[in-house]
């Protein structure tokens, strides 16, 4: 099936960045692509325009209640000039699984998917090629329906828009230090942490300032209930290297089903690494680290890619990771997975979409 976007190009080009400065999702590409929602047309009018401020009601529901969602993947050049797209399709289910969760009507994917290759084709030359870049590409969707009453809107916009990348973190591919957070909760089983919702990252923003004022890069949080099983750091999903096998907590409700966690798993299993996905509290693994069995630790996302953790502080017992080096596994998973969405590397998962 083929869909009709309409398309108005840009006249004027937006600057290039410079992209050894590049950094994370400062600057944007010269078109982003949108489309409008009434409950009573459903989803319409799906266009690519030049990028551009967009008008709001100062009512909308998304202002006051938070009505949205977001997705994160990217486009990567390859040497010899092509495109590709790191699992894309699971981008837009866990896009609809946000929506679902926060009653706002589903997205057609096949649409959603061909707006995302048109976009990027249009965008094409943005696609940084050096080493540890890529296209970050973020789709949303948010409620504009100008309503202060408590309930589901009925207007939305899906957006995309897209923002050459290179590290998420200052520290590139060296290991982060984490704090571990005993105060704040990110998010509780029934509530609405398995969502990509904007909600879930403001929560988290308290934790990050005072984690930050320490000298850590992110937080792990702890499950909001009995505060002692890790869930997730605020950008990424974990895995600690226990022993022989890797541990990484279930998807339980209120962590985040990660694309980059999935494929992980997926590539650890297929070079026979046993991975266990069950609930790890911190005591046991700084028991772990205590005997000598905490081998390495890293977190796995789209922003992040691999990020080798080489500390943990938590209320005031701080552990050192493989002696804040980067871990074998860590970097072996960087390289594959990132030989792979470059095209360096055969794919024998099937991941990536050449456009
Ligand atoms: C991603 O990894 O794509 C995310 O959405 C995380 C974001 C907080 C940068």
């Amino acid at each position: 099936m083929t869909h009709r976007i309409s398309v108005e190009l840009a006249t004027t080009k937006r600057p290039k960045p410079d992209v050894s400065k590049i950094g994370f999702g400062s600057c944007f590409t010269d078109h982003m692509f949108m489309m409008d929602y009434d409950a009573d047309k459903g989803w319409h009018s799906p266009q690519i325009l030049p990028y551009q401020p967009i008008m709001m009601d100062p009512a909308a529901k998304v202002f006051h209640y938070g009505q949205t969602i977001f997705e994160g993947l990217k486009a990567y050049r390859t040497a010899d000039g092509r495109i590709l797209l790191f699992r894309p399709q699971q981008n837009l289910k866990r896009l609809n699984r946000s929506n679902e969760r926060m009653s706002i009507p589903d997205v057609d994917e096949e649409l959603a998917l061909e707006a995302l290759r048109q976009l990027v084709l249009v965008d094409q030359d943005w696609i940084p090629r050096e080493e540890g870049t890529s296209l970050y590409i973020r789709p949303y969707v948010f409620a504009t329906e100008p309503l202060l009453g408590v309930a589901p809107s009925r207007q939305y916009k899906f957006m995309i828009i897209m923002s050459p990348v290179g590290s998420y973190y200052a520290e590139g591919i060296h290991p982060v230090r984490i704090h571990v957070e005993s105060e704040y909760v990110r998010a509780v089983a029934g509530g609405v942490g398995q969502a990509k919702t904007a909600g879930n990252y403001a929560a988290g923003l308290k934790a990050q300032e005072k984690a930050s004022e320490q000298g850590y890069s992110q937080v792990l949080w702890l499950d909001g209930v009995h505060r002692k099983y890790i869930e997730e750091v605020g950008s990424m999903n974990v895995f600690f290297r226990i022993g022989d096998k890797v541990v990484t907590p279930e998807l339980n409700g209120s962590i985040l089903a990660g694309i980059t966690r999935d494929s992980v798993i997926q590539m650890l299993g297929s070079w026979g690494v046993e991975v266990e996905q069950r609930r790890l509290s911190i005591e046991e693994l700084f028991e772990a680290q205590e005997q000598g069995r905490l081998v390495e630790a890293f977190g796995t996302g789209t922003a992040a890619v691999i990020s080798p953790v080489g500390e943990l502080n938590w209320e005031n017992r701080k552990i050192i990771i493989g002696e804040g080096r980067t871990g074998e596994l860590s970097a072996r998973l960087y390289n594959e997975l990132t030989g792979i969405q470059r095209g360096e590397l055969a794919d024998p998962f099937g991941w990536v979409l050449e456009l």
